[in-house]
């Protein structure tokens, strides 16, 4: 790959991605350990772009979608990584195409990006593997933004792979409400592991739909992964309302797309649905179903916007 560092800077782009066995808890938050496998998909329009350049002042300056921002968790992981590394002050300016923390993966795609772009900038040397090791200590998420397609992140080493499953599903994304989700995400896993009665069936339970998902997924059986995937997202979601206080992320026309998606599979149209730490509902669907889903969907009330997407690659290095 052409090396893309000029002087204004490393542009790397990454997407966000999808889980359809969810990941919901830590069982180390120091280098960021899951409790429990998981597996996703990459999308492939939606995207974040971040280019790094050496900062001129003493400090680190971070810009997000045009606005100079403080953000606590990068500035928490670049003092980890300059542990480890000799990284300058950077400027960083990242910008999505897509509603930012609200359900939609921003920090998966985000931070898979950043390191993509600090690691040729600064040349780390890291591989892709190495990447996603600091992906994830970021957003255990972003390690599986490094791969395309499909991709795992399991025990014991927590490494990303990613299945060969040459299987190209469509996305319907419909959007209820594009502002930023009230819990983050480790906040929230935080307290479903010290308050749910239902955590440790959560995370024995997980590994036994991880093992059969990675089955469907290789005899490309659709009905299997729909059924699995719709309990590993319902089985998440009630783990976060078991949770005190607990955490309620849908809104009302989230729960209209959920039974949208189930009549129409009732009708016959190969697509089910997950929804993530916000209130977006995600129509995973076969490429013949996607304008049926798309047009069902966006007729909901409530729904703002509708995207069609792909799957698509791991982060990569751009031409500025
Ligand atoms: O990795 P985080 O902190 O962005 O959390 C991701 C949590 C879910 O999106 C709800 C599930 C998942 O596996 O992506």
């Amino acid at each position: 790959m052409s090396h893309s560092t000029t002087a204004q800077g490393t542009t790397a782009q990454a997407h966000p991605n999808i889980a359809l066995i969810k990941y919901w808890g830590k069982s180390d938050t120091l280098v960021n350990l899951p409790s429990a496998p998981s597996l996703s998909i990459t999308l492939d329009t939606l995207v974040t772009e971040t280019t790094v350049s050496t900062a001129s002042g003493q400090n680190d300056e971070v810009w997000l979608d045009g606005e100079k921002t403080i953000d606590l968790k990068i500035a928490g992981w670049l003092v980890d990584l300059r542990h480890r590394f000799d990284v300058p002050m950077l400027e960083i300016h990242s910008t999505n195409n897509f509603p930012t923390a609200s359900g939609l993966a921003s920090s998966a795609s985000g931070f898979a990006a950043l390191i993509t772009a600090i690691n040729a900038h600064c040349e780390l040397g890291l591989d892709n593997n190495q990447c996603s090791i600091w992906a994830r200590r970021a957003s255990a998420s972003a390690a599986r933004s490094m791969q395309g397609d499909w991709a795992t992140l399991a025990g014991p080493h927590w490494h990303v792979n990613s299945i060969e499953a040459d299987w190209p599903l469509r996305v319907v994304v419909a959007i209820t409400d594009p502002t930023r989700k009230a819990v983050a995400s480790s906040v929230g896993m935080a307290q479903s592991k010290d308050t749910s009665p239902y955590y440790p069936a959560w995370v024995e339970t997980t590994t036994q739909d991880f093992d059969a998902a990675t089955k469907h997924i290789a005899a490309h059986d659709f009905a299997g992964l729909a059924a699995l995937a719709e309990h590993s997202c319902l089985k998440m979601h009630g783990l976060m309302l078991s949770t005190q206080p607990g955490l309620l992320y849908w809104k009302p026309a989230t729960l209209a797309l959920i039974h949208a998606i189930r009549e129409l599979r009732a009708d016959g149209v190969p697509v089910f649905f997950t929804v993530d730490a916000g209130p977006q509902v995600k129509a995973i669907c076969l490429p013949e179903a996607a304008a049926t889903v798309e047009q069902k969907l966006a007729s909901i009330e409530g729904v703002q916007q509708t995207l069609n997407v792909g799957l698509g690659p791991g982060a990569h290095l751009v031409d500025p």
